[in-house]
Order: C-alpha cells, then sequence, then structure tokens
C-alpha cells in the first residue's frame, strides 16, 4: 500500500509547490530527495572524471560510476558489459539505428509500428533511407494495439530488424515482447525495445523477454535528465562498431588506423555522465525499496477511479480505457486539447496535450492531437478529483461560447 503523504515527503517540489496536482508522469517524473542529494554530494565531494585518474578522487568517482552500472544491470537482469550509459532513450535508440546503417542492406526490412514514439521510428526510417532497407509496419488492430498475429503477418526472411515500443507513450498499451521476440528470433532478426515507458512501471527481465537492445531514461524514473541506458547483449554490442568515437572507447591507436575496447566502454566516447548515472542508480534504489507490486496497485487504481469518474462526463472520448500503463488519453468534444491543458493549468492541473512525438497514432486515432493524464506514486485520489473537477470546468467553459 502506497501512503501518498508519506511519499510526497520524498519529493522536495510538493513542499515548493504545495498545490501541484501533476498528472505528467509520462513525458517525465518528479525527483526524489535521495536522487538530488547523490547528485549534489558527486560535485561536493568528487566532480573528478572516471577510468582516467590515478588518484583517490578518480577512484572514488570511478567506484561510484561503476557501482551505478551495476545498480543498472541488476534492475534489468543483464550483465555489466551489456550496460552502456547513454545521454537518453531517444540517443541509445538512434546509436543502435546509426551502427545498422553499416549491416543492413536493400530489401532487408525493418519491422516497425505506428504506435513509436518519433524516438523508436525516425531514427530508422533514416537508416533505411540510407540502406535502401524497408520500413515494415504492423497492423495495429481497431483499439490501436499490436498483436501477436498482426506481427506474424509482416514477418518474414526478409526481416533483419524488429524495433518496437514495449509500452505506447500515447495511449498505454503494452506490447506482448517476448512473444514477438521469440517469433523474430526464428528468422534471426534482432529486437530492440523502447522502454521509455515499461522501465518506470513494470519489472524488465531482459533475460526473460529476450530482446537484443533495450533502451530507457532515468528523466521518466524518478532520475535525472540527461541520462539513460542502453542495454544490448554482450555478443551483439561487441561486433557493432562504435557509435562514437574519442577518449578511453580505444584499445590502441597508430597513425591510420585503431583498434575499439569492448562494451561497455566501446560505446562510452568521452566523459560519461557520470552524475546521471550516479543519480538514475539511486532512483533505481528508490523504485527497488517501493517495489512494482506496489507501484502498479496504486497507479492502476488512480487510474481506474479516473477512468469511472470520467465516463460521466458527456462528450468525452477517451481512446484507451484498457490501457496497461497509468495513462489516460482523450479529447472533448471539438474543443483543442492546447487550449483545455491551459484551463486546467488554472487549477494547478498538469497535463500534457498535442502528438506525443508520436504523430502516427494520431494519425490512426485520426485526431490531430490529444490529452494525456499519467499518473504515479505521489499522486493521489484528491488529484483525480480535483483533476476530473477541472475537465467540467474546462468543457463548460468552452461550451459557453
Ligand atoms: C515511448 C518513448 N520512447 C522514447 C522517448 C524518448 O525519451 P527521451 O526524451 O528521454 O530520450 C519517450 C519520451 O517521451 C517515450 O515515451
Amino acid at each position: 500500500m502506497i501512503d501518498v503523504d508519506r511519499i510526497r515527503k520524498d519529493f522536495p517540489i510538493y513542499s515548493k509547490q504545495p498545490n501541484l496536482i501533476y498528472l505528467d508522469s509520462a513525458a517525465s517524473s518528479l525527483k526524489v530527495s535521495s536522487v538530488i542529494d547523490k547528485i549534489d554530494n558527486y560535485y561536493q565531494t568528487l566532480g573528478v572524471n572516471v577510468h582516467r585518474g590515478a588518484y583517490d578522487l578518480a577512484y572514488e568517482a570511478t567506484r561510484l560510476y561503476e557501482e551505478a552500472r551495476e545498480t543498472v544491470s541488476e534492475f534489468i537482469h543483464a550483465k555489466n558489459e551489456e550496460i552502456i550509459f547513454t545521454r537518453g532513450t531517444t540517443s541509445s535508440l538512434n546509436m543502435i539505428a546509426g551502427s545498422y546503417r553499416n549491416i543492413l542492406k536493400p530489401g532487408d526490412e525493418i519491422i516497425t509500428s505506428e504506435l513509436e514514439h518519433h524516438s523508436s521510428l525516425l531514427p530508422w526510417m533514416v537508416t533505411a533511407k540510407h540502406t535502401g532497407a524497408k520500413l515494415v509496419y504492423i497492423p495495429l488492430n481497431e483499439e490501436g494495439r499490436i498483436t501477436v498475429d498482426a506481427f506474424q503477418s509482416v514477418l518474414s526472411d526478409r526481416t533483419k530488424v524488429v524495433a518496437l515500443t514495449h509500452v505506447s507513450n500515447a495511449l498505454g498499451f503494452l506490447t506482448q515482447i517476448k512473444e514477438i521476440t521469440k517469433l523474430a528470433h526464428e528468422k534471426k532478426a534482432v529486437v530492440i525495445l523502447d522502454a521509455a515507458q515499461s522501465a518506470p512501471h513494470m519489472k524488465l527481465d531482459v533475460v526473460d523477454l529476450d530482446v537484443d537492445f533495450m533502451a530507457f531514461s532515468g528523466h521518466k524514473m524518478f532520475g535525472p535528465s540527461g541520462v539513460g541506458v542502453l542495454f544490448g547483449k554482450e555478443a551483439l554490442l561487441n561486433l557493432l562498431e562504435p557509435f562514437e568515437y574519442g577518449g578511453e572507447m580505444a584499445d590502441e591507436v597508430y597513425k591510420d588506423h585503431a583498434t575499439w575496447k569492448d562494451a561497455p566502454l566501446r560505446f562510452e566516447a568521452g566523459t560519461p555522465v557520470i552524475s546521471g548515472a550516479i543519480g538514475l542508480a539511486e532512483a533505481i534504489r528508490y523504485i527497488n525499496k517501493i517495489g512494482f507490486d506496489s507501484i502498479h496497485a496504486h497507479t492502476h487504481a488512480l487510474q481506474q477511479y479516473t477512468l469511472e469518474k470520467m465516463s460521466h462526463i458527456e462528450g468525452l472520448a477517451i481512446y484507451n480505457a484498457s490501457s496497461e500503463n497509468p495513462v489516460i488519453t482523450f479529447n472533448i468534444n471539438d474543443i483543442h486539447p492546447h487550449d483545455i491543458a491551459t484551463m486546467l493549468d488554472q487549477y494547478h492541473v498538469s497535463v500534457r496535450a498535442g502528438h506525443h512525438c508520436a504523430q502516427l497514432v494520431n494519425k490512426f486515432l485520426g485526431v490531430s492531437s490529444t490529452l494525456r493524464a499519467s499518473f504515479h506514486i505521489y499522486n493521489s485520489y484528491a488529484d483525480c478529483d480535483a483533476f476530473v473537477a477541472s475537465v467540467i470546468a474546462a468543457k463548460n467553459f468552452f461550451e459557453g461560447f
């Protein structure tokens, strides 16, 4: 059971913004004080580089950075060698798609979907253009979900890459990635999973899912912005060309060629996001302490409670009542979502309005934009009530014209 009053004490923003009704965690979560403290402590007491210096401060910074890698690898059941710290999901997915420009050939196929965030779609669109490979879309079902059957209908001997979202940021639908991965592997295709929305809400086990690469971001899971993770199976990573070249990633350098270290350092050229990695590890410890079962029970209950209340509002279109993640995506009659969101802000309610960097979802729904309310552990039933009241007030206001 989550005690929201107790949880809010861990999030300093609530003492500074006591009226805050934050329902935009799918965009970025609020930040935990222990994460902020760890980052502050690194800068206050160390602040030096990792993997380079032969002095105490450098050893300690390196220890903390590598300890962070271990925390991440345990979190998703990977090996330390399989965890690369990046700038975030976007950079992780660009790194992989960029690397596959050296591998894909004309006629090869990349399976993707209309549910993808632009970070999971555009890098592959550009890689397809560069290589002559073809993007193939899984037909979504009526609700907007990726089904295993639909995946199978586009899978072929030409499939080389399957790049999919685990949980849609726009609709919160969960992809059955384990079943899809099994089928993809039978065709010897690699599976790249965008876990930006699932990592903050559910246990991810890369051994169980068996995906080949996976990406997620720190800022959506109580951690800092500017840091993310690229997981890759060790054997695959060491076959890939590095994405960037520079300090600490080369093994031997000659005048006309160089050799590369193995993963993960092979893919962490230059000074890495040291404080970010340390902060992300603390965010993971915080999540582990709360536990995904409690996180899910609480946020799912809020989602169901809010959906029930919203079902009494006339003229409301809800696009994802069955979503696994605690996300409610909706529109009110013909009122523009940005107008509604601006009005909700008058009531201190923060929601997202727009295309959510997933324009193909809106095209699928046949709308130009939507509103999205998303929940996390610091949200209360009072937040849900205030949100619903503000939606009704906004609706009445705009319908009065
Ligand atoms: C499903 C999904 N993929 C990728 C991203 C991109 O993450 P970031 O902006 O942290 O790189 C997001 C962020 O909203 C997302 O929701």
